[in-house]
């Protein structure tokens, strides 16, 4: 380790704050993400192939063969890379990012590694990498190496599922319209969604999530681990825009993209507005987020599951996508890009204009979050608004169980009360936000 510190000028400290986050700082969770938790997923990547081998080859043809085994070599590559903090070379692609990322590469001068650049910068670069692998072979080009686990996330969390249907039925069918009841309800489902977020792959590095249990029920017993709750404010804000259109900036498949979907169910239901947009990732990325092909598959898998209510779930689901007030919206390179949010003006000004068109966006997960706030440390205690460095393109909040060092909006004084508790607070999952910036 200390031959490693010296090589790679790793630094024995805790990030600093009003600084970047860096896989520099041995004391952060960027250098536990850089030195142990990527290694093992592109490993689990290689493994898998290794193990599908003949199931892909039979899905995707016998020139399949020559393909996989070469890709898994260039896996093993970019580990190389990762693990002796090689630089982020500039990539070759026709999906239609490689300007913006050859570009953005360009801007980072002598911090263009591994451990020298911003902890999302690199972590973000691996994953695009490791779908340019894919994307050079003639057969392999839909190949998605995270399909399997996905799917799982989805047909391990029947349980949880089928009691939170039944529970919205419930709401639904003694609804009395009253405001309160309905307002009161509807935080219910955010933070039902919020904690949804704690079933990501990529913190568990790939291992299977297992959801047991009525969700609904647990609700109560998690408010004490909601550390900055806007969720009033959230429910103003969109009981004053019934008209409006939402958009979801989705993170996880499987049981979290369950919650999203109900959460849409819900707001068109009870008319908190006319449309509600899901905005995915255009390819594999941090292990479990939504690609369009998991989105069709979810919707697919719910509508013809032998339980009647989540099959009537799922075809309520499917009918509200052909009738326009649910939408799935053509996949953006910007999401699978290396960019904070607050350059999303400069580097991708259409979507963001898009986005203005909306009553509120809803950001999920600690990726969006990292994102959000730019993988910048602020003081902890700094206002939500102030850490989005001006992205303000509508109203905006954010669902994130706290999987990284970083954070902003808590009260003085809580996070030395957490420390104290558990020096690991902030990377377990446990902890979450609800944290909203208004227009
Ligand atoms: O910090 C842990 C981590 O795996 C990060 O790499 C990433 O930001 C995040 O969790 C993924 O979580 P989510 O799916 O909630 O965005
Ligand atoms: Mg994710």
């Amino acid at each position: 380790m200390a031959e490693f510190q010296t090589k790679y000028n790793i630094i024995d400290e805790k990030p600093p704050y009003n600084a970047p986050l860096k896989a520099q700082y041995k004391q952060g969770f960027a250098f536990y993400t850089m030195k142990e938790r990527l290694p093992v997923i592109l490993t689990q990547v290689i493994d898998q192939l290794s193990k599908d081998k003949e199931q892909i080859v039979e899905h995707f043809g016998e020139m399949a063969r020559e393909e996989l085994k070469h890709a898994i070599g260039e896996i093993s590559k970019l580990k190389y890379e990762l693990q002796t903090d090689k630089e982020l070379k500039p990539i070759t692609s026709s999906l239609g990012d490689e300007e913006l990322w050859n570009t953005f590469l360009e801007t980072l001068g002598e911090e263009n590694t591994y451990y020298s650049s911003c902890w999302i910068y690199a972590e973000t670069y691996m994953y695009r990498r490791l779908n340019n692998i894919f994307e050079q072979t003639a057969t392999l080009k839909k190949l998605d190496y995270f399909q399997q686990q996905k799917h799982k996330t989805l047909t391990n969390s029947y349980g949880a599922i089928s009691a939170v249907l039944q529970s919205i039925d419930v709401f639904n069918q003694n609804y009395s319209r009253n405001e309160t009841e309905l307002g009161a309800f509807f935080i219910k489902m955010l933070k039902l969604n919020l904690w949804g977020n704690r079933c990501d792959l990529s913190i568990t590095a790939g291992q299977d999530v297992k959801l047991d249990g009525d969700p609904f029920s647990l609700l109560e017993s998690l408010d004490s681990f909601l550390i900055s709750d806007h969720t009033d404010v959230i429910w103003q804000c969109v009981k004053n825009s019934k008209d409006g259109e939402i958009d979801i900036i989705n993170d996880n498949s499987g049981y979290e993209l369950f919650t999203d979907l109900c959460l849409a169910d819900f707001i068109i239901e009870h008319q908190l507005a006319r449309k509600v947009n899901f905005n995915v990732k255009a390819i594999p990325w941090y292990i479990s987020d939504v690609t369009p092909k998991d989105m069709q598959w979810t919707l697919d898998t719910l509508s013809a599951h032998e339980n009647p209510l989540i099959a009537a779930f799922g075809k309520r689901l499917q009918m509200r996508f052909e009738a326009g007030s649910l939408d799935l919206k053509a996949v953006h390179n910007f999401w699978t890009s290396p960019m904070e949010f607050h350059r999303m003006q400069e580097f991708s000004p259409e979507l963001y204009d898009d986005l203005t068109k909306s009553s509120l966006i809803i950001f999920k997960g600690d990726l969006n979050y990292r994102k959000l706030l730019g993988d910048f440390n602020f003081p902890y205690t700094t206002p939500f608004r102030e850490a989005l460095r001006g992205f303000e393109p509508t109203n905006l909040c954010t669902l994130r169980t706290v999987k990284a060092d970083l954070i902003c909006g808590i009260k003085e004084g809580l996070s030395e009360q957490l420390f104290a508790k558990d020096d690991r607070w902030m990377v377990t999952g446990e902890y979450g936000v609800i944290q909203f910036a208004s227009k």
